[in-house]
């Protein structure tokens, strides 16, 4: 009997590119940069993970300003002369059968903080290695990102704008084939949409239409100049944990009617992480069901992540539509076969995608316990 084939193993087509399944690999910052430029690191990394059968690895948080940079180690992608590094990188992914994303993004108020392992707070100020920040308002994160930014005028409004289509430009000169706006987690633009951070008084503060124009204009550029032959998509937070968020998603999913409208591809659901206040329920792929509701409220693709890592809510999260991707975070850190071990679990007699020889020969006999 013909066993029927895993929905996490069935291909993804969007627009003109054809994912070899429904793995991607989300953005995950390697803080292993100086000066923004991709190293060996970058390289042997990303190729790792495009090897272990990912159909889609997403680089890393790249800051498409110098201070957009959420540490001194992030990548960048602000010069023309960051191009080289990082086409180093798509490149890679490329050969390894996946198709190579790009995200981009501006920190906003939680920039110049140290890595996550030197303490994920920001760096005082007065040290050389800190710069000022950014933000809709004057109003600080807080807890351990305690640095005032400064309220951001018309004239930063519009060269944040710039530096994204900038940088989409560079993106798609690298060959990157997919490219994801880091609208999310308590970033510029997210501080932008979310009443915790932005308390303007001009039109990209006040209410929804107000908090989202600076989203909706940044998107807009950026689709001007991204080809439509490739996917162009967004990882907004459309939550935040915070008490009110029947009212935040309402507004989130207003947003990403609009989006769809204005030429989004796929949506990447995520939290908004503007506030130390707020209470996530953590628990295995607890976001699948925003997730799903997005999906259906929008009639747009969906892709979530935060723990789905086990591989049977993988399978059955794409199952059951609540999601068109899932994306794996720290399983593909600890395993960059997580795919291998998916598809043995799956029943799968063989993967089904091209293992690299020198490790197929071994890899396709061998049972991952
Ligand atoms: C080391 C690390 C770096 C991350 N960097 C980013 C990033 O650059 N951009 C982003 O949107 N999310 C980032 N995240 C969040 C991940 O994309 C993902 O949503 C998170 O790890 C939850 O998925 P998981 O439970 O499968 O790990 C990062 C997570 C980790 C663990």
């Amino acid at each position: 009997m013909i066993q029927p084939q895993p929905a996490l193993f069935r291909p993804f087509h969007l627009k003109s590119l054809t994912l070899r399944n429904r793995i991607a690999v989300p953005p995950m910052c390697q803080y292993s940069a100086t000066d923004g430029r991709v190293n060996d690191w970058h390289v042997a990394h990303y190729a790792g993970m495009a090897r272990g059968g990912a159909g889609l690895v997403i680089v890393e948080a790249t800051a498409v300003s110098p201070e957009g940079r959420i540490t001194p180690a992030c990548l960048g992608l602000w010069d023309d002369a960051q191009i080289e590094g990082l086409a180093r990188v798509a490149a890679a992914i490329k050969a390894a059968g996946a198709v190579p994303g790009l995200q981009i993004g501006h920190a906003g108020r939680k920039a110049s903080a140290h890595r996550p392992w030197e303490g994920d707070d920001h760096i005082p100020a007065g040290d050389p290695r800190g710069w000022d920040t950014l933000s809709p308002s004057a109003v600080a994160y807080g807890g351990g990102l305690p640095r005032v930014p400064r309220e951001m005028t018309l004239a930063d409004i519009e060269r944040v704008r710039t530096a994204f289509v900038a940088t989409a430009q560079r993106a798609l000169a690298a060959g990157f084939e997919w490219l994801e706006l880091h609208f999310a987690h308590g970033y510029l633009a997210q501080s932008f949409f979310s009443v915790h951070a932005n308390q303007r008084q001009d039109a990209y503060g006040g209410d929804a239409t107000g908090r989202s124009r600076f989203l909706r204009e940044t998107f807009s550029a950026v689709r001007a100049v991204w080809p439509e032959r490739l996917a162009l998509t967004a990882r907004f937070g459309v939550l935040e944990f915070d008490g009110r968020d029947e009212q935040t998603l309402a507004e989130a999913i207003d947003l990403s009617r609009a989006w769809k409208a204005d030429g989004l591809d796929l949506l990447n659901v995520s939290m908004g992480f503007s506030t130390p206040e707020a209470r996530i329920p953590w628990a295995p792929a607890f976001l699948a069901p925003i997730a799903e509701r997005v999906r259906r409220e929008c009639g747009l693709p969906v892709a979530s992540s935060w723990g789905i890592d086990d591989v049977h809510d993988a399978e059955r999260v794409i199952a059951e539509q609540q999601m068109d991707l899932v994306m794996v975070g720290r399983a593909f850190l600890a395993n960059p076969h997580w795919p291998l071990v998916a598809a043995q679990r799956l029943g799968l007699a063989r993967p089904t995608w091209v293992l690299p020889a020198p490790y197929a020969h071994w890899l396709e006999r061998y049972q991952v316990r």
